[in-house]
């Protein structure tokens, strides 16, 4: 397959790079007074604001047109339409069937998808009215109180993102914990102050087989029996999200428990699906709906927007533009909304797990830079901890601020210090100030010229570091599925652009392969594989302290 690099498109927006390095976005504002209206979009959830990109007019054009010789819109046509698109694993990628809200048929192999769907919206709906309207009874015949989620990753981080940004949302019926970490202290922490007669565990593995899963659910079935005196309690307290019946079944989970996820939804991808089950019991299935309708919206902008005016297709174009063309590293995710404080650990598994990669399709090199780290904190603490970096380090990070035109939590006062934070940041990320400003400043504050001459240098922020505003009217399920679904194109445009199978994730296997080997070495004192001195070393000082520790503790 034809190298990106030998675009027409590609090589003439490695030239223009060249040319918008020497600029300097505050001149590209002072110059074009409709730059606000020329570079944001405006969709009923919210605005998107990327005119503080070092970008002009021919820079769109040109990214425009890259997404157009690579294709982006044919690529998208197959995603929706069940081509098995993600190519290593042979298999299609239909997370969108699972908020398809016009119920038009989506056939693959032979089977409508979106009937599928609707029965494990159906069966989703039953379960959560039972648990919530206290129908669904324990061991004992006490009504559900607690919900455990035991789940990682993607079974995990889009359940626990979306339920801690819609708290205000839940009438706190049920209490949802979640379980990810094989680190016993988690489940021992959320364990102990729960009643084992009146707790659910959801067991949430598309794969059933992710060991610290397995083990968490284990210790959890201990505790229940341990609790009960009585097996089949199981029943009663235990069901799972997966798409390996077979292994669910063999762990004890009755059939009838297991519900459905297909092997077309990546585990990044799946809130939508059955793994977002705590959402429709901690919010209410209505809720859960307003989720997938607040999605399909943004499915909808996608699949008919032109590139120019496609949210989606804008981002993955700057992200490609400021990492690959312009050189960036990394990029924050900066939300200025506490219901979003798990947004950037979410976005972390969906871009960097997919896009992460540096072969082609076709198992070539790639000889560019991909994608950037993702990283980021709620807005005003980062600002208070690593926003200096932001400003003047000479690395350049760009960023995505994310807040809220209204709070779900109103307190007088707060929300106008909040966001008057929001638009000075970006202002200033923008425009620095030049060493002539900052004199100028420190003379009309009547300092003296040693002091100036000293201190300057270290006041001037360069600016021009680039950022994307999206302004969202307000947090609630319809709103954050558009905005989840937002990124979740982004990143299949990134892909399409970069040449990359977003679907597949072989690079956590090696370390799970590997971490297996040597945990039987630990459990049984043998060493038998070939370490390097370092790992053999730090395994044996481990063993050396923890007989030790067993030892003095006995
Ligand atoms: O190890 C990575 C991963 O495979 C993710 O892609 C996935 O979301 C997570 O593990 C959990 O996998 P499972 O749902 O199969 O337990």
């Amino acid at each position: 397959m034809e190298s990106r690099t030998s675009l027409a498109s590609w090589q003439a927006l490695t030239k223009h790079a060249q040319e918008m390095k020497h600029t300097h976005m505050r001149d590209l504002f002072d110059k074009n007074s409709e730059r606000f209206a020329q570079f944001s979009i405006q969709l009923p959830p919210f605005l998107l604001d990327y005119s503080k990109n070092l970008i002009d007019s021919k820079t769109l054009t040109l990214l425009t047109e890259l997404a157009k010789e690579c294709e982006v819109e044919a690529w998208r046509d197959k995603m929706f339409s069940g081509e098995r698109i993600n190519s290593t694993e042979d298999r299609a990628v239909l997370h969108t069937a699972l908020r398809n809200r016009s119920q038009k048929p989506i056939m693959l192999d032979g089977v409508n998808v979106t009937e599928e769907v609707q029965q494990s919206l159906n069966h989703i709906k039953a379960f959560s009215d039972k648990i919530r309207q206290g129908y669904w009874k324990g061991y004992s015949g006490k009504r559900i109180t607690d919900v455990v989620n035991i789940g990682v990753g993607g079974s995990n981080l889009g359940p626990q993102m979306v339920t801690e940004a819609l708290q205000q949302y839940s009438d706190n019926s049920i209490n949802v914990h979640y379980v990810s970490n094989v680190d016993g202290t988690q489940i021992a922490n959320v364990l102990r102050p729960l009643n084992p007669e009146k707790v659910l565990f959801i067991i949430s593995s598309k794969t059933f087989t992710t060991t610290e899963t397995m083990t968490n659910a284990r210790t959890a079935m201990k505790w229940l029996v341990s609790a009960s005196f009585d097996e089949s309690a199981i029943a009663k307290h235990f069901v799972a999200v997966s798409s390996n019946k077979k292994n669910a079944m063999e762990f004890g989970i009755d059939k009838e428990n297991i519900f459905d996820m297909w092997d077309w939804v990546g585990g990044r991808f799946s809130l939508w699906s059955a793994i977002g089950l705590p959402i429709a019991i901690d919010l209410g299935f209505d809720n859960f709906i307003e989720l997938l309708e607040g999605a399909f919206e943004i499915d909808e902008h996608f699949c008919r927007a032109p590139l120019e005016q496609n949210a989606p297709v804008i981002l993955a174009l700057l992200s490609l533009w400021n990492c690959t063309f312009l050189g960036a590293q990394s990029q924050a995710i900066l939300p200025y909304d506490q219901s979003l404080h798990m947004l950037s650990a979410y976005l972390q598994q969906a871009e960097m797990e997919s896009n992460g990669k540096s072969v082609t399709w076709d198992g070539d090199e790639i000889t560019y830079p991909t994608v950037p780290s993702i990283w980021g904190e709620l807005g005003i603490n980062g600002q208070h901890a690593f926003y200096q970096y932001l400003h003047q380090s000479n690395n350049v990070v760009p960023a995505d601020f994310i807040g809220s035109v209204e709070s779900v939590t109103p307190v007088q006062g707060h929300h106008e210090t909040l966001m008057a934070n929001f638009f000075a940041q970006t202002q200033a990320l923008m425009a620095g100030v030049n060493e002539e400003q900052v004199r100028a400043d420190l003379k009309a504050k009547g300092r003296t010229q040693d002091y100036i001459d000293k201190v300057s240098p270290h006041k001037i922020h360069k600016g021009n570091r680039p950022t994307n505003t999206i302004l969202m009217k307000r947090i609630s399920p319809r709103s954050l599925g558009s905005l989840i679904a937002l990124y979740e194109h982004k990143i299949f445009v990134q892909g399409i652009l970069l040449q990359i199978c977003s679907f597949d994730q072989w690079g956590v296997e090696l370390g799970k392969g590997l971490a297996n080997e040597i945990q039987k070495e630990i459990e049984s004192g043998e060493v038998t594989q070939n370490h390097d001195s370092s790992t053999l070393g730090l395994i044996n000082y481990f063993k050396t302290l923890s007989k030790e520790t067993v030892h003095n503790a006995s």
